[in-house]
């Protein structure tokens, strides 16, 4: 298949909005959508490897559309053969491109597949939307240039960008902010990079990208820190070979329904088939520590990944201080953590989240913006943000808002969950966003019985 017939999905149009209100309790079972990070590294490895990758359970959201594109776009052959089945012959490497690279809403896809590109003999010019052309590239670009690649951008390495590949050479790089797409971009380009890469992280972020080259056949060697940090070392001269990947469910998508039980009397809901790798369920713990009410069952290993059964029960939650190392292993559930923290009983403190204000949107403003224009009390700092949270859990909160989501999934879904069980309805701006994570929300939330009106 070519590049143009693995059609980009386009986003972010047309917005209409979404009101969410309350009625009766949540029941039901439902898969979680195939996890993004995954599904991004499954397409990506599977272009970089000899031979053929199957991939089970992709994620055929936008994000994910949109690295399939760029897949085929640098010579793999990327074809769709059933829902969420997807076939990739890899090429061994990467071809320059001849057109743009649009990786649309996509900081994973764009960051990821620079470094994978960077070690080709090859140019190729990146951008995406909006948002993803607000977002900081110098991240990425600073570890890559020091292995020698170049590019030419706009100021504060933002989008669209013109990255020129090649012979690079051996990293030994700290991360200067918890970044697994960082971690991963530097891993990438040392597949073709002389002598490898080696990665230190001081706090541990999602590990993906080294499980998934250690099943591609690559050797990557991990040591942990008694700090909690891990050198990640990838040794030069490797390649990788095609495998079947099955892509477990995400646990930030499964956030939403399982916290939507837990604030919405009389709800049970199970979520089958999660995600539970250890550097992805800081979310869990915290509910946890909160007096959820969640139990994990029929725990197994699927493709390399531990996955279980989660089942969430309404709940009287009481508020907490989120420790701040777990921020890496929730940075993309606090949204909906603070939803949580809404009906919960006194102040949730989370600390330490500065990096929530680079992802699809400054996810600290919004969402203090559209907690507290729902009547819920918020407390914002630089890198902070307190819930102030109810005299007694479940005592109400107010909604009647009509929230803005300057086009970030994560917002729009989290408000959304706020309204199934606020006193007066929640209206989002702009849903359609919500398909580059989750594109069967709004139906999986209305099975469960959600009252939600596009
Ligand atoms: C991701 C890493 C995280 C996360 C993003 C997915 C990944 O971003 O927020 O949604 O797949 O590596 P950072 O690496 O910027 O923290």
């Amino acid at each position: 298949m070519t590049a143009a017939q693995v059609t980009a999905p386009a986003t972010g149009q047309g917005a209409v909005q979404m009101t969410a209100k309350r009625a009766g309790p949540l029941k039901g079972t439902l898969r979680a959508p195939g996890d993004k990070s995954i599904s991004h590294r499954a397409l990506i490895l599977g272009a970089l490897a000899h031979g053929l990758t199957e991939v089970e359970g992709l994620l055929e959201g936008d994000d994910v559309k949109r690295t399939a594109a760029a897949m085929a776009a640098f010579g793999a052959g990327v074809e769709r053969v059933g829902e969420g089945r997807w076939r990739i012959a890899g090429k061994g490497g990467f071809a320059e491109p001849t057109d743009v690279i649009d990786c649309g809403n996509a900081g994973t896809g764009v960051r990821l597949i620079m470094g994978a590109a960077a070690g080709f003999d090859l140019s190729a010019t990146f951008t995406g939307d909006a948002s993803l052309r607000g977002r900081p590239m110098n991240r990425v670009l600073t570890p890559l240039g020091q292995m020698g690649a170049t590019w030419i951008c706009r100021e504060g390495g933002r989008l669209p960008l013109t990255l020129r590949g090649g012979r690079l050479r051996h990293i030994d790089y700290r991360l200067p902010e918890p970044s697994a797409q960082v971690k991963s971009a530097v891993l990438l380009a040392g597949l073709n990079a002389q002598g490898g890469a080696g990665v230190m992280e001081p706090q541990a972020t999602r590990d993906h990208t080294e499980r998934m080259l250690r099943a591609f056949g690559a050797e990557v060697n991990v040591t942990e820190d008694s700090a909690g940090g891990r050198r990640i070392e990838l040794p030069g001269g490797q390649s990788l070979t095609g495998v079947k990947v099955v892509v477990p469910g995400d646990p930030s998508s499964a956030a939403f329904p399982l916290v939507a039980a837990l604030i919405t009397p009389g709800s049970v809901v199970t979520v089958e088939g999660m995600l539970l790798n250890p550097l992805r369920i800081g979310l869990l713990e915290t509910l946890g520590d909160m007096g959820a009410d969640l139990s994990v069952t029929n725990v197994r290993e699927e493709g390399g990944e531990t996955v279980a059964d989660v089942t969430a029960r309404y709940s009287e939650l009481v508020g907490v201080e989120v420790p701040p190392e777990r921020a890496p292993s929730m940075i993309d559930e606090y949204p909906i953590l603070g939803v949580a923290a809404a009906f919960a009983a006194g102040p949730t403190v989370m600390r330490g989240i500065g990096e929530m204000r680079v992802k699809e949107s400054d996810r600290i403003a919004l969402m203090a913006a559209g907690l507290s224009a729902c009547g819920v009390g918020v407390e914002e700092g630089p890198d902070s943000l307190t819930v102030v949270g109810s005299v007694r859990a479940n005592h109400g909160v107010r909604g009647g808002a009509k929230v803005a989501t300057h086009g970030d999934h994560r917002i729009a879904m989290s408000h959304l969950i706020l309204g199934l069980a606020s006193a007066e309805p929640v209206a989002v701006d702009d849903p359609q966003m919500i398909a580059t994570s989750f594109p069967g929300f709004l139906d999986l939330m209305r099975a469960l019985g959600a009252e939600i009106e596009a």
